[in-house]
């Protein structure tokens, strides 16, 4: 893929984030979610690729916009998957709370995984603890090794994971060996990114989040040197045959980064919608509003940090709560 594709990919997610976070704390996560998807939608339409949706907002049958198998792009241009969380939090940015983002990945077609809508365990760390962790070890020895790999004691390493009741034991266990942990009430891309950006001071998320998720984790890691591990958690026998479909032997079977990206090659943005600890939110300040995002290229490992200026009234299309282009 072309490196000229990042900045149209960031341009992208600004506009999601753009559109979403004018229903910060308005209580609405669906109109919040509508709102990214459309002017990603129409964002897409600018850009010169020949995409397919393979994570979206669901089946052809579920959503309007941005379902899975949909074109994207003008059709001129490279064929990529494209993995989009248009509001990754919808929660977060309905309650304004922190850590919301709007997320992109591509990469040449065939290449990234089309995890199904189901329940995904997963386990994330930066560079220097890739080859440190396994998903089939007990949680313990896991943030051992962390902590050994960072030249840490235990009681520096800090855990991330969702604040849910299935956690209960890993929360239970990561107390007892005596690391420190962090609960999230949503977001566990951005949890899963931070384990890998210097001075976050986040080391290692575990537990159990949502498939395309973990997807788009594995594409911004593969960027920035991390590893990530996934398991598929099937629920019923229609998502195991799901699974059958895709090809996996083994339903439960462990998915390395390599198989959740294959290939070297993949572009993620991602943009903050509300203020968090790795991007600040949008900010409105009259005629022009200011968003932060990340920009990576996994080819050449570089990181962007994009801070940009949009002039409101320069933009075609801004309509009284969504901007559309
Ligand atoms: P949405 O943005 O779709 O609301 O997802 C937020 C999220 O917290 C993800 O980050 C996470 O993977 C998943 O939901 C966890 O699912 P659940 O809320 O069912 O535990």
């Amino acid at each position: 893929m072309q490196r000229e594709l990042t900045l149209e990919v960031v341009r992208i997610t600004e506009a999601a984030a753009l559109a979403a976070a004018r229903w910060m704390g308005r209580g609405n996560k669906e109109m919040a979610d509508k709102a990214a998807v459309d002017a990603m939608r129409a964002l897409f339409d600018t850009v010169d690729i020949k995409g397919t949706v393979v994570i979206g907002e669901g089946e052809m049958d579920e959503a309007p916009m941005l379902y899975i198998g949909e074109a994207v792009g003008t059709g001129n241009g490279v064929e990529v998957d494209v993995a989009v969380d248009p509001v990754e939090g919808t929660n977060l940015v309905a309650n304004g709370l922190p850590n919301a983002i709007a997320v992109l990945a591509i990469a040449p077609n065939g290449t990234l995984l089309h995890a199904p809508d189901m329940y995904m365990e997963k386990i994330a760390v930066g560079k220097k603890a890739r080859g440190a962790v396994h998903l089939d070890r007990p949680i313990k020895e896991n943030v051992l090794s962390v902590a050994e790999a960072l030249g840490k004691k235990v009681e520096d390493v800090t855990v991330v994971l969702l604040n849910r009741p299935r956690h209960a034991q890993l929360i239970a266990d990561i107390r007892e060996v005596g690391a420190r942990i962090t609960l999230i009430s949503d977001g566990d891309v951005s949890a899963a990114i931070s384990t890998a950006i210097e001075g976050s001071g986040i080391d290692l998320m575990v537990g159990t989040g949502g498939a395309p998720e973990g997807v788009l984790a594995a594409a911004a890691l593969k960027s920035l040197g991390g590893d990530f591990q996934g398991r598929l958690v099937p629920e019923d026998q229609t998502e195991e045959e799901r699974i059958k479909t895709m090809g996996l032997k083994d339903p439960r079977q462990i998915l390395e980064l390599n198989d959740l990206v294959r290939g070297d090659d993949v572009i993620f943005a991602a943009t903050g919608i509300t203020n968090g600890d790795m991007l600040k939110g949008v900010r409105f300040t009259g005629q022009a509003a200011y968003t932060y995002s990340l920009a990576m290229r996994s080819l050449s490992g570089t990181i962007r940090f994009v801070e940009a200026v949009h002039q409101l009234d320069h933009k075609p299309i801004v309509k009284e709560w969504r901007l559309i282009d």
